[in-house]
């Protein structure tokens, strides 16, 4: 059992039995360049978290699969969350969960633009336990590990792609969903060949400094192989870090 939707009540009280931790994968619904996936970040957090948790024997909650991407919307396909309303949701999924008596929150996040959102949140639950007088019982702790940032994952992105990596629609996030979708592979010609890189600010800026969507990135060296090469990678180092996140004291 992996998937907490495919389980039951009765199956999830016998989980929590032996185990208090459980995964939930958080991505975006947004433009990823002229032929990546708009759910690519929320698709390739799902097989990463899926394959932990099957590596791991953990809880995989339902995907949250819109974030905050408001840099996006210059793009048709685009969808955000405020800042504000993904803290709600996380928050939300949080409280609902700990109630079952799940102590152990492990964020996989698929989404740069997540992090600072998502952190925030986590220093909401955290203040208003720790406002609580009672404290932080029973003691909640929430992580957020985005999967592309092991150092093995790292280096083999880094050997596959070199300079043409980037740091959106990138050819190892595009790799991920070719293996995991090959049914949705599409071809775009790229011009020019490596995106233009830099800062950013609101959605209208976004689309002016990168006009295709793309930045510094050359995703048309993406492979299915490689996909399946980066996902195995990243799984280890992910579940390595889950099974350190709920052992630690
Ligand atoms: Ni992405």
């Amino acid at each position: 059992m992996s998937q907490l939707q495919l389980a039951t009540w009765p199956e999830v009280e016998t989980y929590l039995a032996r185990s208090t931790g459980i995964i939930i994968p958080i991505g975006s619904t947004e433009q990823h360049g002229p032929n990546g996936l708009i759910g690519t970040d929320a698709l390739t957090a799902e097989m990463v978290a899926r394959a932990v948790g099957e590596t791991v024997g953990a809880l995989v909650a339902p995907t949250i699969s819109v974030g905050m991407a408001q840099h996006h919307l210059g793009f048709p396909g685009s969808i955000t969350l405020r800042p504000s309303t993904l803290m709600a949701v996380i928050v939300d999924h949080v409280a609902s969960l700990a109630r079952h008596g799940f102590d152990r929150f492990f964020f996989v996040n698929g989404h740069g633009g997540n992090i600072a959102t998502t952190t925030a949140a986590f220093s909401e639950i955290y203040a208003e336990r720790s406002l609580h007088p009672a404290g932080n019982r029973p003691g909640v702790r929430c992580k957020l590990r985005n999967w592309w940032e092991g150092p093995e994952t790292e280096a083999l992105c880094k050997t596959l792609y070199g300079d043409a990596l980037g740091s959106h629609a990138t050819p190892s996030e595009v790799a991920m969903t070719w293996h995991g979708f090959p049914h949705a592979i599409k071809h775009a010609t790229m011009a020019p060949r490596i995106a233009p890189t830099g800062a950013f600010h609101d959605a209208d800026d976004y689309r002016s400094r990168f006009p295709d969507g793309r930045i510094g990135s050359d995703p048309t060296l993406a492979t299915a192989a490689d996909g399946a090469r980066i996902l195995d990678i990243a799984t280890r180092e992910v579940a390595a870090d889950y099974r350190a996140f709920v052992q630690e004291a």
